[in-house]
Parts: structure tokens; C-alpha cells; sequence
């Protein structure tokens, strides 16, 4: 297991999670990486550690370039244990090593493992630490997306270490996005935006203003997920992307989840499918049966209107339909101009639960629609109707 060279002196020493489906509810289709990074110079530096089952590969990465006995800094940019889990393996083999981090950084490695022993320097903002020809100047990011997470920015390369921040879940064989299809990538980075990211908007505008104030000029952008960002054009891009995400500005398209037991729902779902394409609306539909709740979050983003479909089972929302629920809400899309519809056999309204998770979410809306059974022409030209309603707000 050898270390990569990103820049000189600068190597990546991450793992990559081939196998990963899965990540804490999210779907990872390709895997994950957990990316970390050893700087050499008077001072040597660590930046993260990685997930506990890949920490063997990673102390190998590490000691192709230095002994653990030689480092002076570990660098916790965030405690979440993709990052933090072989952290406690570490400071066994460099005990003499410092951890830079910051005071909700320390509380959460306390909180998480055994601590005795371990030196800790606390940073917050604007703090630097010279580590010999290069300097690590801190930008903590609190909320984006744990109380503890930060950012490490070497000015001196130009370089944003960034961890989770303009990741993405991928295990491909490259290590810069250059050296990938660009789109893919960016489709990755969206996603993660999407399901990681979306509830802390607010958070990451300020940290993009805070790095502008800073002056940051960043040439490179190393994540601790996914393909390092590298040159103006990409740098460009993944930044301006997430301004746009984190603005909360829609793209005007509109959005279909739902799930059907006999096909009720799924009718009522193509006739919205019917009105939206007729009056030039961008618009997909995701059928939850199909899709893993983390694959249809990245439509949200572009979405201005949400449609919600549930077919009621023993009086209760359908499963999937309520897990759905409960994860997009717990994300938090704003600013949404929402329908719930559903069908029923012989008991109506529990298409109102899906009403109170859109006021809950502070969205405008219009009366939700429930058929029962198969809705015939006429009800369908009913919720046609009401579908026009909607994009008449
Ligand atoms: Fe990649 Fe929030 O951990």
C-alpha cells in the first residue's frame, strides 16, 4: 500500500471503500473514500485518520512515507468516525504527537474514545500553526455538518483540505477529478450536497463567505471523500456549485415521489407526471418501490414543486412512503411549493400526515388529494386540475 503525491511533499494516505452500499442510510452505488493526507516538513503533519476497518491499509500508506514516531501533528478537521475511527490506532503508534483541533473537535474525541494521554492544540478561525516552510491556518465550520467540523487551508500551496465539504461517496480508480468523467463527479458531489450537506445551507454560505474574508485563493480542493478538485475550472465549479445549493435557489423543475400498492397511486402519479410535462415543467418521478430515499434527495435541490403520493395500508401511510418522510424532513428543503396525494380502500385522511410534514416545513401548498380506489377518468381530470392549481402559486 503506497502513498500518492498530490503535491509535492504532500501525499494522499486515505482507503478506498470498494464495497460500500451504504452509508449510514445513504445509497453508495460506488463505494467511498476516506481520504487523508501526510505533509512533510519540519513539522509533520497528519490530516485525518479513517474509518476503523480500513485503518490497516491506511497506517501502510503512512509508513511508506514516514514513521509515526516522526509526526508531530494530527490534524481532526471532524469526529464523525469515517474520519475519526482509526484516530485512537494512531495516537498509540505517535504518542508524542499533538492533535489540532478545535474545543467541540476535542469534546467529541473525549466523548468517543478513550482520550488518556493524548496532547491536544486548540484552534479555532483565523488561528495558524507553522509546521516549517508551510502553514495550517484553521477555519472551523461549526453545523457544516457536526459542532466540530473544520477545514485546514495550507497557504502557502494554496490548498483547502477541506474533509467532508465538496466530497463526494466514490471509489474509482483516480484520485483527481480530472482524471474522471466530470460530470459523474459533479453528480456525486451533488448528491452528497444533497444528503449530507442540505439542512446546513445557511452554514455553508457562511463558510464561503468566511473563506472569500479570509482571502483563501485556493488552487486545491482535498475532500476527505471522493476526487481532489484541482485547478481554477474545477475549483471553480464544485465552489459555485455549492453556492447555488446552498442558496436554496430552485431551478424550477418539479419532483414525484411516491409508492403504489395496486396502482392506484401510481395513475394519480402519471397524471401529474401528464400535467407538469404539458405545461413544460422539468419534472421526475421516483417510485420509492425502485429507489433508495438517497437517490431521489439530489431532485430536490432543482425542485420548486414536490409531489407526494401514498397508498394507505391498514389505515397508516405506506412504510416506504413515511420512511421517506421522515429522512426529507429531517434534511429540510425549503422554500417548496408541495401536493400530497394518495388512495385509500375504505378509510380517508391519511394523506393529511404528508400535508403536516409540508407545513412543518413551512411550504406553501394546496389541499391534498385522496381517491379511493382506482381513479377513474373523471378523478383524474379532478386532480389534474388540482395539479394546475399548484402551479398557479
Ligand atoms: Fe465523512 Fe461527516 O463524515
Amino acid at each position: 500500500m503506497k502513498a500518492l503525491e498530490i503535491k509535492k511533499d504532500i501525499y494522499w494516505v486515505g482507503a478506498k471503500d470498494w464495497n460500500l452500499r451504504e452509508f449510514h442510510g445513504y445509497a453508495t452505488p460506488k463505494g467511498s473514500t476516506y481520504n487523508a493526507y501526510v505533509l512533510l516538513d519540519e513539522k509533520i503533519t497528519l490530516v485525518d485518520g479513517v474509518k476503523h476497518y480500513m485503518s490497516r491499509e491506511h497506517i501502510e500508506r503512512v509508513k511508506s512515507v514516514v514513521d509515526f514516531s516522526q509526526i508531530s501533528y494530527v490534524v481532526v478537521n471532524h469526529v464523525e468516525m469515517d474520519h475519526s475511527g482509526n484516530i485512537p490506532e494512531i495516537m498509540k503508534l505517535a504518542p508524542q504527537a499533538k492533535i489540532l483541533t478545535n474545543a467541540a473537535g476535542k469534546q467529541a474525541l473525549e466523548a468517543h474514545f478513550d482520550t488518556t494521554g493524548w496532547q491536544f492544540e486548540l484552534v479555532k478561525t483565523g488561528d495558524t500553526v507553522s509546521i516549517g516552510k508551510r502553514t495550517l491556518a484553521f477555519m472551523t465550520t461549526p453545523m457544516l455538518h457536526w459542532p466540530d467540523s473544520m477545514m485546514t487551508y495550507v497557504p502557502e500551496e494554496k490548498l483547502l483540505l477541506s474533509n467532508d465539504g465538496f466530497g463526494q461517496h466514490l471509489a474509482v480508480d483516480a484520485f483527481f477529478v480530472k482524471d474522471a468523467p466530470f460530470d459523474m463527479v459533479m453528480e456525486y458531489a451533488k448528491s452528497y450536497y444533497a444528503n449530507i450537506l442540505y439542512p446546513f445551507g445557511a452554514q455553508a454560505e457562511k463558510a464561503l463567505h468566511t473563506a472569500g474574508d479570509m482571502g483563501l485563493e485556493i488552487e486545491m480542493i482535498a475532500p476527505s471523500h471522493g476526487l481532489i478538485w484541482q485547478g481554477q475550472a474545477e475549483v471553480g465549479a464544485i465552489l459555485g456549485a455549492y453556492a447555488r445549493w446552498a442558496s436554496g435557489q430552485d431551478a424550477g423543475k418539479a419532483v414525484i415521489v411516491y409508492d403504489s400498492m395496486w396502482g392506484a397511486t401510481a395513475a394519480l402519479a402519471e397524471t401529474a407526471m401528464g400535467v407538469l410535462q404539458e405545461s413544460g415543467i422539468p419534472v421526475s418521478k421516483h417510485c420509492l418501490a425502485n429507489e433508495n430515499v438517497s437517490e431521489i434527495m439530489p431532485a430536490f435541490l432543482d425542485a420548486k414543486y414536490v409531489l407526494i403520493g401514498n397508498p394507505t395500508l391498514n389505515n397508516q401511510l405506506f412504510p416506504r412512503v413515511a420512511g421517506f418522510l421522515t429522512y426529507m424532513k429531517g434534511l429540510g428543503p425549503k422554500n417548496k411549493t408541495a401536493l400530497a396525494f394518495g388512495s385509500y380502500g375504505w378509510r380517508p385522511g391519511v394523506v393529511n400526515q404528508i400535508q403536516q410534514v409540508f407545513d412543518e416545513l413551512g411550504w406553501q401548498s394546496v389541499p391534498p388529494f385522496e381517491e379511493r380506489y382506482t381513479p377513474k377518468s373523471d378523478v383524474r381530470e379532478k386532480f389534474a386540475a388540482r395539479v394546475r392549481e399548484l402551479l398557479q402559486l
